[in-house]
């Protein structure tokens, strides 16, 4: 460690780096990457789901018209792999010896005796070139039976005999289901854990077992962060076990409760952001708002899961192709896996058109696996980017509003130079056309128009981070206390309408680490300068970074403006494989940034550690610490 060559800021921060290592410092440099490395999901999975079209009124014949239709139409090659069967396809838990029954009556290929097995569907999905996927709870009972009484397919019996999901039972189910059912995919609902408290009615009755909840939608606090992940954990672990070596999804349906919007990419390969969908444009738009600022915490492995696709119904049927465009597309740039909910057997052409679209197919599945991430933020327009893995761009101008709206598109959002023409290639209408500086475009309402961009880049040898947030982890990303993000839209539920006082969004975050954006939605400026590029974070925090063969890491470090003065000082420090790079003076609200430099050549894990340089481990309000202009150079 070359320390002596460094600039300190007081003997304070001599002890602070010596201690570094201490186990009890939670920004103290591993030289790994921690966020989920297990199951296989190098880019969003694809395929089609049970519940959007059929609710729990699954049977064999509906999964297999759907999966000959995902071959027969080409969708299957173009990355529509998996087949997955939600929830309505349990009877009942034997009370013998726990083994979970099938609903033969709907699946009578699993009548092979007395162990019912799906065995002969899953051989029938791979051998048409498909994956299946199966659903589960991680509670004792499904979400049907605690939230939905009349629902189809209801498991039946004693009340041990409904008792169908993972709660005492995860070690014999995963079993079950991936070493001798042959899955490559679970959904793990979390209703379970949810719905059963001693004084819930169903309870009470004698109906269900009581399981004191670990999430509660409408109240961080009273939910139990670490219980729930520890649950799913335990899941994630059996998994690795009973899939002896095959590859494996590990899909989480924790509809962002939890806080598992900030935790989800450390267990999963994909999870739930938000509560279900529905075939409303209000409710994508609150779907939608729940992945826009969470570009860093998705990566190859793990992904942040919008919800499944309604393209094909009600606000996104056929009628509206302009909003079934919109929906689709912001799907494919913000990388959530696409899993189509729609009955196969009624495609049309117009429909097959939009799912099929492999350009914007490709923007999903681009191997660098970067979300898209937004240079433009409005109620009205939105502009994302998303960096691919040949170093193009593709970028999604987006009108959320019901009235026309113009764009102005710039080649700076693109971090493109203004001086030089950029190509644009309409993915719908396929037209080509270019620009220097701007260019003003014109969308319909609920229009999202989808470019590819190519020009000169600004930073012509080398990649800005926030270029590159599919090699970004931000391990520990210094919010202090999990807090709802005000930011999402607050649509209409159906369930409920205008009754009450509205749906209180409980999704957690607020505060996280961005791209190209200081936490809170602020913009990213330090002492009067405003820095268009950069990874705002609190202090408090330490991100990984893959460094993919580049040399140099250079930013301009200091206190956002955003910040306030009171709450003291940031320190920054580069690290490469746990090594000590490279480390900043004590930056204060207020000052001009600080250029941070440091050889990375070599360095496979480079990691940002923002400390609050008063010496506290966690403050209550931390300081935005800004990492502008942060790149790596060849
Ligand atoms: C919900 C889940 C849906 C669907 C449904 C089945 O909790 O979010 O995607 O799986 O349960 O009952």
């Amino acid at each position: 460690m070359k320390r002596q060559t460094l600039a300190f800021a007081g003997a304070a921060l001599l002890a602070l780096a010596s201690s570094a290592h201490a186990q009890n410092d939670p920004l103290a440099p591993t030289g790994r990457w921690s966020a989920n490395a297990d199951g296989h999901a190098p880019v969003p999975p694809m395929g089609w789901n049970s519940w959007n079209a059929f609710n729990s009124d699954v049977d064999e014949e509906k999964v297999l018209a759907s999966a000959r239709a995902l071959v027969d139409t080409g969708l299957a090659r173009l990355g529509y792999r998996y087949v997955n069967i939600d929830d309505g396809w349990w009877l009942k838990r034997r009370e013998s010896d726990g083994r979970l029954i099938i609903r033969t009556a709907h699946f009578p290929s699993a009548a092979t005796g007395k162990n019912p097995s799906f065995r002969p569907l899953t051989d029938r999905l791979h051998a048409m070139g498909l994956k299946a996927g199966i659903y589960s709870d991680l509670g004792r009972n499904s979400c049907g039976q605690i939230y939905t009484p009349d629902f189809k397919n209801q498991p039946e019996g004693s009340v041990a005999e409904r008792e169908v999901g993972l709660y005492g039972h995860i070690e014999q189910d995963i079993r079950l289901f991936f070493a001798e059912w042959n899955f490559d995919l679970i959904k793990v609902d979390g209703c379970g854990v949810r719905g059963l408290p001693e004084d819930a009615p169903r309870v009470r009755s004698g109906l269900y077992r009581a399981l004191p909840p670990l999430v509660d939608m409408q109240s961080l606090g009273a939910s139990d962060v670490a219980g729930v992940r520890k649950l799913y954990t335990e899941v994630g672990r059996a998994l690795r076990v009973h899939s002896h070596g095959r590859p494996y999804v590990y899909s989480l349906c924790l509809w962002g409760a939890g806080d598992v919007r900030s935790w989800g990419k450390d267990v999963g390969n994909m999870s739930r952001t938000s509560d279900d969908i529905q075939p409303l444009w209000g409710r994508m738009l609150t779907n939608l708002d729940t992945v826009t600022h969470r570009a860093l915490y998705a990566h190859p492995g793990s992904w942040n899961d919008a919800d499944m696709l309604f393209v094909g119904t009600g606000d996104f049927d056929q009628q509206h192709e302009v909003e079934a465009r919109s929906h689709f597309s912001l799907w494919a740039m913000l990388n959530s896996p696409l899993i189509i909910g729609y009955d196969l057997r009624k495609l049309t052409p117009e429909l097959l058109a939009i799912f099929g679209n492999a350009e914007i197919v490709a923007l999903n599945q681009d191997p660098a696996g970067n979300q898209a991430v937004l240079a433009y933020d409005s109620d009205e327009v939105q502009i994302f980017v998303k960096t691919l893995a040949d170093g193009g761009k593709a970028v999604a101008l987006f009108n959320r509003t019901g009235a026309p709206r113009k764009a102005i598109l710039t080649a700076e959002q693109l971090k493109l130079l203004a001086t030089s023409e950029v190509r644009l290639r309409d993915l719908w209408s396929k037209e080509e056309s270019s620009f220097r500086g701007d260019t003003e475009l014109v969308l319909a309402a609920h229009e999202t128009r989808v470019f590819r961009a190519g020009g000169t880049r600004r930073l012509a040898d080398g990649l800005y981070l926030s270029e590159q947030p599919g090699r970004i982890n931000p391990a520990v990303d210094g919010v202090p206390a999990p807090l709802p993000d005000p930011t999402i839209h607050q649509s209409i539920t159906p369930w409920v309408g205008t009754r009450g006082g509205g749906e209180h969004v409980q999704y957690g975050g607020w505060g996280g680490a961005e791209a190209d954006r200081a936490p809170f939605g602020k913009l990213l400026r330090i002492a009067g300068k405003p820095y268009d590029t950069g990874i705002g974070i609190l202090a408090g925090s330490r991100l990984e970074v893959r460094n993919a063969g580049f040399s140099r890491f250079n930013a301009m470090v200091g206190v956002n403006d955003s910040g306030r003065p009171s709450d003291g000082p940031v320190v920054f420090e580069v690290w490469g494989d746990g090594k000590l790079l490279a480390r900043s003076g004590a930056m204060v609200f207020g000052t001009p940034a600080e250029a941070l430099q440091a050889n990375v050549a070599k360095v496979r894990i480079v990691e940002l550690v923002a400390r609050a340089g008063n010496g506290a481990v966690r403050q209550p309000t931390p300081q935005p610490a800004t990492w502008a202009e942060a790149a790596f150079l060849k």
